[in-house]
């Protein structure tokens, strides 16, 4: 008896940590710093390099909306957009994104667009194209998606938005290997302020570029030549309000591009515009084995499609160990 309700003390301390707790980063990086570290490549760019960069960036652009495909009433009455970037081959993510936490689009103020970039392979071209047919809810960019084209595809996200859902108050960037917990989403938003400069989400702080040659995310001096990033938000899920959409995309198209989207667009970028990221505690990262993590959370990242639906169902299942959660409301 004694010990349910320790255990119950300690998740309501807990939930309120995760729900309440969203803390400003210190931030060395303020604009001041970010010059003279150099953060702010356009001004001591070569003008060769610049062109490039240029050229590169205005790659991002979507080639291709259809009808449908603009937020209704350029998301006038739109809480949160919800665009996930996905692979071309990732059909089966999307669809169990589109059954489980993508019902949320039922609502008439949540919408969700998936972002593809384009392929070479004619099958996956075909059948993109019939699932784009069918659910309406797909964005092609006008670059090919590769790994180190990711930044590209949320640079486009940004253009995408800017052009045809600027009215919306909130733009979620949510990978389709993210679980999210909607209705907590739905929480956090209604407390937030759409006035303040702030990127939300699990913020990293400090951290060093990957010198190793031999890993994936292996990051050259020529790409980004100082020993720590800035404070930035990690990419499977982040909040920007729409208001600042416009200039974020703006600064991208100014600045030389990392394939780090994440620490491009939220880092670099957002530090030189003097947006501040915040963090939000129950963006989470990996599975902890706490009981009732999942209603805690607003998102997890790298769920199987499986636990998706696992996942989806247990938000909703107030068992008993979830009693002393008021799970959102
Ligand atoms: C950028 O594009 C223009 C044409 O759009 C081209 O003339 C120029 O050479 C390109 N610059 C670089 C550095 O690729
Ligand atoms: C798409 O990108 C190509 C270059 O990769 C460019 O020639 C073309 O004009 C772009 N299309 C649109 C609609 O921006
Ligand atoms: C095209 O994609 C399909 C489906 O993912 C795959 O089975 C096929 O091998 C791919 N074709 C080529 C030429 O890569
Ligand atoms: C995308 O990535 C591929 C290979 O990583 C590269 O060849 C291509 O130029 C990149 N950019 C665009 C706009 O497609
Ligand atoms: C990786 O780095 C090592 C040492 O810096 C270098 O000798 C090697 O050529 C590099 N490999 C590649 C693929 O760039």
């Amino acid at each position: 008896m004694k010990s349910v309700y320790m255990v119950g003390v300690i998740n309501i301390v807990v939930l309120l940590y995760m729900t309440f707790w969203v803390r400003p980063t210190l931030n060395p990086f303020s604009p001041k710093n970010a010059k003279r570290l150099g953060l702010d490549p356009p001004l001591n760019l070569p003008k060769l390099m610049r062109q490039f960069i240029l050229n590169k960036t205005s790659n991002g652009e979507i080639y291709a909306t259809l009808n449908g495909l603009s937020c209704p009433k350029g998301g006038e009455d739109i809480q949160v957009v919800i665009v996930v970037p996905s692979a071309p081959f990732r059909d089966t993510a999307r669809m169990a994104v589109r059954r489980t936490w993508g019902r949320i689009a039922a609502r008439n103020d949540v919408s969700i667009y998936f972002l593809i970039g384009k392929t070479s392979n004619s099958t996956l071209r075909e059948n993109i194209e019939a699932e784009r047919y069918t659910y309406g809810d797909i964005l092609i960019g006008n670059f090919t998606d590769t790994y180190n084209n990711l930044t590209l595809k949320s640079i486009s996200m940004l253009r995408w938005v800017k052009e045809y859902c600027p009215r919306a108050k909130y733009l979620l960037k949510c990978d389709d290997d993210v679980f999210l917990n909607a209705p907590r989403l739905l929480k956090l938003l209604s407390q937030l302020k759409i006035k303040r400069r702030a990127i939300y989400g699990r913020v990293f702080n400090n951290r060093k570029p990957m010198r190793d040659n031999t890993t994936k995310h292996f990051v050259p001096y020529e790409e980004y030549k100082f020993t720590v990033y800035p404070h930035f938000v990690n990419g499977p899920a982040y909040i920007i309000p729409v208001p600042l959409v416009e200039e974020l995309y703006n600064s991208c198209l100014r600045h030389k591009i990392v394939r780090l989207e994440d620490m491009f667009l939220t880092g670099i970028v957002a530090t030189n515009l003097n947006i501040r990221r915040l963090h939000v505690e129950a963006f989470q990262n990996g599975l902890l084995s706490l009981p009732c993590f999942i209603q805690r959370s607003i998102c997890i990242h790298r769920v199987r499609e499986r636990m998706l639906f696992e996942y989806w169902q247990q938000i909703f299942d107030r068992n008993k160990k979830c009693k002393y959660y008021l799970v959102f409301h």
